[in-house]
């Protein structure tokens, strides 16, 4: 059994990983392949500022609120290990800032102690693991589902993100654009996310610590396809951080950095039969994660892995243990 997974951003190397970790020992012949075009640091996920935040409402996707809180509990499982350091996880608390009233988001109970601000809080503020498991990486850019199947590839796993409709037309799917500043201020040690309802979500100020960099955004241009960095963003950013943070004037600015988020009414994780020559192959999709892929990624990932177990089970290759 031939498994492609095309893409290698936190998508696509979370669902190899998960693949490869639940079928391997009940599928000795199983082999993972990974195709990409941009590989680490080039991938949207390498820029994202790596926050596990779900966006504030779930407007009613209860399945995509199970995955974040997957994916939560299992980064939390791994805080304590030697692995954490190159995860870049960490425990951070920060504020989360609204210019009215809002109700509660659905995530509450799965972050660690989500509580509202409190009056004087808020007078603060006046206005990686694949190369050892034998997974092959391929650095290319494959131009349809076909080329792979007539390589002899049995299921391709899409983890394209936002280009995904390079290889399928879905008009859903819309790039949203961001662009980022990366500060050296390791005095920041709270995130700080602005809300400004009328300009959407992420397209108003906000500052998060990583755990070298601080990362000062927000920009979100929905349909904009430009990856270069723009000078009037670029003011935007600095201008409006500075006046949420004005100790961030002194701060020295290391990177600059844009991207796009694979945005979709919702994200796509279902699988597709498609006609292969007389025959037919087995597509599965898992993209359009929007600004929440980090958030949401591990569960996912566990969901498409769960998907090729119903394929191997209809082949009668494999009980899934999932
Ligand atoms: P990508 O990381 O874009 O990976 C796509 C992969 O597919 C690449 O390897 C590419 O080469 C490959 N590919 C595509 N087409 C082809 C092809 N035809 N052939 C071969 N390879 C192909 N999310 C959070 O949860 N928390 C955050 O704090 C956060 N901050 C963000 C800040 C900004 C400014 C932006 C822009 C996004 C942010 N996000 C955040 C969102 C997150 O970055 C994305 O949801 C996530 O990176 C999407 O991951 P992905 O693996 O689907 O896509
Ligand atoms: C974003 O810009 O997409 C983003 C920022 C903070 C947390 C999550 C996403």
């Amino acid at each position: 059994m031939r498994v492609a997974v095309i893409g290698a951003g936190v998508m696509g190397l979370s669902t190899a990983l998960c693949i490869h970790e639940q079928f391997h020992g009940l599928l000795p012949a199983l082999h993972v392949e990974i195709y990409a075009d941009r590989y680490t640091p080039h991938t949207t996920s390498d820029g994202a500022a790596g926050l596990w935040q779900p966006y504030l409402s779930d407007h009613g996707d209860l399945q995509e609120t199970v995955w974040n809180k997957e994916t939560f509990d299992y980064l939390l499982g791994h805080l304590g290990s030697p692995a954490a350091t190159e995860m870049g996880l960490f425990l951070l608390s920060g504020y989360n800032l609204f210019t009215q009233p809002v109700p509660d988001p659905p995530w509450k109970s799965i972050v660690l102690g989500f509580r509202n601000l409190t009056p004087k809080e808020l007078e603060l503020f006046p206005g990686y693991r694949l190369t050892q498991r034998g997974v092959k990486f391929f650095h290319k850019k494959v131009e349809s589902f076909q080329e792979l199947f007539a390589q002899g590839v049995d299921v391709v796993i899409n983890c394209t993100g936002v280009r995904a409709g390079e290889l399928q037309p879905d008009p859903e799917l819309q790039p949203g654009r961001g662009q980022v500043i990366k500060v050296l201020a390791p005095w920041v040690k709270h995130f700080i996310i602005t809300h400004d309802i009328e300009s959407g979500i992420y397209n108003s100020p906000y500052v998060i610590p990583g755990s070298e960099l601080t990362v000062l955004g927000g920009i979100y241009q929905h349909g904009n396809w430009n990856e270069e960095n723009s000078a009037q963003d670029h003011k935007t950013i600095w201008e409006s951080c500075c006046r949420l943070l004005p100790a961030l004037q002194k701060a020295k600015i290391v990177e600059e950095w844009s991207g796009l988020r694979p945005a979709r009414p919702r994200v796509r994780l279902e699988r597709e039969t498609l006609r292969h020559g007389h025959g037919q192959a087995e597509v599965i999709h898992n993209y359009g994660h929007g600004g929440f892929g980090i958030t949401i990624h591990w569960g996912c990932a566990m969901a498409a892995a769960r998907l090729f177990g119903s394929i191997l089970q209809e082949q009668r290759l494999a009980q899934p243990r999932l």
